[in-house]
Parts: C-alpha cells; structure tokens; sequence
C-alpha cells in the first residue's frame, strides 16, 4: 500500500512507540500518587509537557493535555468566558470540531459569524477587521484547512485581535510540525494541537492557552491540568507525544522540505500526465504535505475505491465527513461547483513517503482516471482519451 492520507492520521513513529512501551507495562503508576511510581509518572508528563512548548515556543505552564484536536477547539468555544452578548468570529472553512460547537453556541444565543473565503480558501483580514464589534469575545481561525492546505496569515489576524484585546484561537491541528509556529512571534493566544497527525499516538492533543488567560474547564473532577481537565492523566499517551513533538522539532526544517519536495513533484507530474485536471488551495502559501485536486467528470469515492484497489489510500476530504457523506463545506465556501466537489481528491504525503511512490501514484492514477472519465455519463467530453 501506498499511504497518502497523512492529514487524516499519521503512522506512529519508532521511537514514539518505544519511548510509551514502559508506561503502558512496568510504569502504571497514577501522577498524582506519592509513591516512586507516581513520582515517576509525574516526572514523564513533565518532561512531555516540555517537549510540546517546545515545539511552539511556549512556556510548559501554557500546555493543557486534553485528548486532541477535537477536545482543545470544543475546550476554547465553550471555555472562553462571554456575556449573553458575545459574538464569536470563526471561519466558514473549519473543521466541524470548531463548527459543530458554533452550532450549539447559536442555539444559546450567542451572535457567530462565519467569515467567507476566497477562490483560495483564504481569509481576508480586512474582512475580520471590519466584523470585529464591543462585544466580541473570540476569533477562531484555523492555521492550514485540513482539505485543500491553505494556511491563512495568522499574524495579521492575531494582530488586528490583540489591537482590540479580543482572544484569538487557531486550530492548528494540520499545521504544527510541518511549519514552524512560534506561538509568542505570531500573537497567538490559544492554539489546538492533536497527536496522531504528527506521528504520535492518537487520542491525545493539547491546547495552548497563554499565561494570563482564564478559561472554564469542560471536565470536572479531581482537578488535574490545573483543574482545567480533570481526570487521570493517559500517560503513555503523554508521553508518546511528547516524544512525537520533540521529533517533529528537529526535524521540522527536513522533513517539511522532503515533503514539499514530493508534493511538488507529484503535483507537477500530474498536471503533465493527466488531462483536465486542477490543483486547489492557495498556490504558495499552503501546508508542504497537501496535494489537493479536482477530476472533471469522476466521481470522488469511486475514485477513491478504485485507488484502494491498486494499492493506494487516499480521501476525498476531512476523514470525519467521510461517514457521513455530505458535500465538502470548504469547497462550496470557496466557490467550487457541484461537479468540481465530486471531483476531488485529497493526497497527503507523510514523513516516510518516497520518490518511488508518487511515480506509481501518477501511473496508477492516470489509468484510473481514464477509465472513470470511460464510464462518466458525460463521456463525449472526453474523447481525447
Ligand atoms: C483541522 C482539524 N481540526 C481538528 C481535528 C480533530 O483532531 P482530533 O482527531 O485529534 O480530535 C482535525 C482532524 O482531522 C483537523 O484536521
């Protein structure tokens, strides 16, 4: 198999899996005992809490665990204290686990509005700007959209916030450990991160909250991570991604260019092999792993069957939408058309993916495509076949 669905989940590392082992068989221990064992536990969720700022430039003090991305968005909507007045800013591209809380947060009342994308996928900030009133308490916008890669100017965004003292959140699930992010040059206030996309286990993230920022827990109970999420601390998990984290630190820089290299290739080797084909997202400013395309005349599960029977795994989109079969929010709001949205494909390269491979992939794909475009109702179109 060939594995191009990096922004979905990621392989867990070597190293992250042995670094866990012990805390999953001889090191049990609860962190908040007294005995060796706890001390022990205690000592590793330390050093964890560590590596994950350090991959942020924040200050351990500033990393909550939580048990990922989902949880770190729903932490900072629900969180974040606000008047029955408050409007919240987010973006009509975010992943539902931002989304699916700004329902709710409708429902109670408060004034959410989503601000619209270009051709691109990418916020305008003057757009942010002039939406910006009294009563807004957050803005919520994501690093790099987990379909089609855009990464949106986060510094200028977090700028016009802290200018009128208003929070700003961003999920940067997609985006840390592939580009660099120093929270404190980018004036970010809170930040999401999950595990399992940067070779780490899954279930486990983290939010970033900068010192100075009160926000209410979702999870009561024994009052751990400050009394801000309570329960047992998933210790191997912990320390899994840390160890995912500190990997992803020292090799940012090489990793992100060997993904950026395969991405190019692959990209330009399709646009030259397979006819009719475009590439989505912003051009530059885009996350260095994704590839995301646009088929006319093919149907995108189809597609994506077809791959997976020639050996390669694939998504037409966000994994959670998948499921539930509903047409990708992030390309209507970037303006594609119902055909252009049925006739996506979203490859993401991960950090042990080859030169090899993206050859086979565009070999493998442009028979595929052939073929479907063969069977597609609109077949006359593609007569230069
Ligand atoms: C942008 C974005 N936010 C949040 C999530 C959810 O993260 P998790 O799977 O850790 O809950 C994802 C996962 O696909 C994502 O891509």
């Amino acid at each position: 198999m060939i594995y191009l669905d990096n922004a979905a989940s990621t392989k867990i590392h070597e190293t992250v899996l042995k670094e866990m082992l012990p805390y999953l068989k001889e090191q049990y221990g609860n962190p908040s005992s007294i005995h060796r064992y706890g001390r022990n536990a205690r000592k590793a969720v330390k050093k964890a809490r560590k590596q994950i700022a350090n991959l942020i430039n924040a200050d351990p003090s500033e990393i909550l665990f939580t048990s990922g991305g989902t949880e770190s968005n729903n932490m900072v909507l629900f969180g974040v204290k606000k008047n029955p007045e408050s409007r919240i800013i987010t973006s009509s591209i975010e992943h539902d686990a931002i989304l699916e809380p700004c329902k709710i947060l409708t429902k109670e009342g408060f004034d959410i509005i989503y601000l619209p994308v270009n051709n691109y996928g990418l916020v305008d900030p003057l757009i942010l700007k002039n939406n910006l009133t009294e009563n807004t308490s957050l803005v919520s916008i994501m690093f790099g959209n987990n379909e089609v890669g855009t990464i949106q100017p986060i510094a200028d965004l977090a700028k016009i916030c802290k200018e009128k003292n208003i929070l700003f959140h961003t999920d940067a699930v997609q985006a840390v450990g592939k580009i660099p992010i120093d929270v404190k040059k980018l004036g970010i206030d809170m930040l999401s991160i999950s595990s399992h996309k940067i070779n780490g286990p899954k279930g486990i993230g983290a939010l970033y909250v900068r010192n100075g920022i009160s926000i209410n827990p979702l999870i009561l109970g024994g009052g751990q991570e400050k009394g801000l999420r309570s329960g047992t601390e998933n210790v191997a998990n912990i320390v899994g991604f840390g160890q995912a984290c500190e990997l992803a630190r020292v090799n940012l820089l090489d990793n992100s260019a060997k993904m950026k290299g395969l991405r190019d290739y692959l990209s330009n080797k399709i646009i030259q092999e397979i006819p009719e084909v475009t590439i989505n997202g912003h051009p530059v400013n885009r996350l260095p792993n994704n590839v995301h395309l646009t088929f006319l005349g093919v149907n995108g599960e189809d597609l994506l069957i077809k791959l997976d029977e020639n050996g390669i795994a694939a998504s037409t989109g966000s994994a959670c939408s998948v499921q539930i079969q509903k047409a990708s929010h992030v390309l209507k709001s970037m303006g594609f058309s119902h055909e252009q949205i049925t006739g996506s494909l979203r490859l993401t390269i991960g950090i042990s993916n080859n030169l090899e491979e993206m050859d086979k992939v565009v070999e493998i794909l442009k028979n595929v495509i052939k073929e479907l475009r063969s069977m597609s109702p609109f077949k006359e179109k593609y007569s230069f076949y």
